[in-house]
């Protein structure tokens, strides 16, 4: 049932606030011996793996991100298909992450199966229970997002993004990086968390700026870091239910290239929450404007500038938990173009919810 919801996408992603309580609930009640209980014994690997197609692999992304910054361990991230078909060099002390909201996407299959062939530890996190990828793998961690309808992915994004805190968390705190201290205004945060969800949901101002972009040919997005990892599932959001031709780049990248795309009106939506890299981004957000870009900042400080056309502030929270909040305006911006330009959004074409070929 779409609850009085143009469609199931929209739903979705109103879902969010109870979706990440469950999910954080589920496996996290505020103490580390919780998720001790909870998680599987991740301290004896040195080197993890992150797995993953789609939407699916941007949230491994942000998790490589988190994990390496927060828990000081290797991490790499990669397309399932290529994974599958590549030299591996991981060895007994390697963690394998397979990351799937169906379960039964093909390619993550086979690289889970490649990885137990060669002996590797394997963890799926998982939203459907009792799938493939789930049953198949060593440990499983289910996102416990609920049934999700829409083709194009939001809430089991979120919750994946979630397990990947708990699991930087976990980690960070094993390795004496995280003090009590830390981890008390972490469990604070993750409180606040359902409210900080609703009130970014109940922002409207996105309409007005989708009436901006929604005709154009070309839609980039850039950021650094754990925002440029944000970038690509905001742009993998719009392509796939807009159809409009959209690609995510690292601001600092631009310039070697891109920026030669960039003309008058061009939409350059840039998503900024890293501090310590928000001038660098805001440089190139300069070079784009100079070039008379129409500039979209999605940022957690507000900056009163005119590098920028529009801006849209999230709630700034911890780092751990910030990537939760900041895709949702980039999935209700999707959505508007979407429906301004006339898409089926639940139903995109040439898409289907579970690729189980190849
Ligand atoms: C996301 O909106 C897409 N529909 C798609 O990229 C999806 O994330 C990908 O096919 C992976 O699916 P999975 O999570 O079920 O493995």
């Amino acid at each position: 049932m779409k609850n009085g919801y143009d469609h199931f996408m929209l739903k979705e992603i109103h879902e969010q606030d109870k979706v990440i309580k469950n999910t954080i609930g589920y496996y996290f009640d505020g103490t580390i011996e919780s998720l001790i209980k909870n998680l599987p014994d991740l301290t004896k690997y040195n080197k993890i793996d992150i797995v993953a197609c789609g939407s699916a692999y941007h949230t491994g992304l942000v998790g490589k991100s988190l994990i390496e910054k927060f828990a000081d361990t290797e991490v790499n991230c990669e397309v399932a298909s290529e994974y599958r078909y590549k030299r591996s060099f991981y060895d007994k002390k390697t963690l394998v992450i397979l990351v799937s909201q169906s379960g039964e996407t093909a390619d993550t299959l086979a690289a889970l199966r490649k990885a137990k062939e060669d002996g590797i530890d394997t963890l799926a996190i998982v939203n459907v229970v009792g799938s493939s990828i789930a049953r198949e793998a060593k440990y499983v961690l289910y996102i416990k997002a609920g049934c999700e309808i829409a083709v194009a992915t939001t809430k089991a994004y979120t919750a994946q993004l979630a397990i990947f805190s708990l699991i930087a968390i976990y980690l960070s705190y094993k390795k004496n990086l995280l003090t009590n201290k830390d981890l008390l205004e972490i469990v604070k945060e993750i409180n606040n968390l359902p409210d900080i969800i609703n009130k970014t949901l109940e922002n409207n101002d996105y309409i007005d700026i989708a009436k901006k972009i929604y005709k154009r040919d070309d839609i980039f997005f850039i950021g650094r870091g754990i925002d440029y990892a944000l970038s690509m599932e905001g742009s993998l959001k719009l392509k796939e239910i807009s159809y409009i031709n959209s690609m995510a780049y690292a601001a600092g990248e631009l310039k070697h290239g891109t920026i030669s795309l960039i003309e008058n009106g061009t939409p350059v939506i840039a998503i900024s929450t890293d501090n310590n890299l928000r001038e660098k981004t805001i440089s190139n957000i300069k070079e784009v404007k100079a070039r008379d870009a129409y500039t979209l900042f999605v940022t957690n400080e507000y900056i009163d500038s005119d590098f920028y056309d529009d801006i849209i502030v999230v709630d700034k929270i911890h780092e751990l938990l910030q990537p939760i909040i900041t895709i949702i305006p980039l999935q209700l911006l999707s959505y508007e173009v979407a429906k301004l330009n006339g898409c089926d959004i639940d139903k995109p074409r040439n898409l289907a919810k579970s690729v189980t070929v190849e």
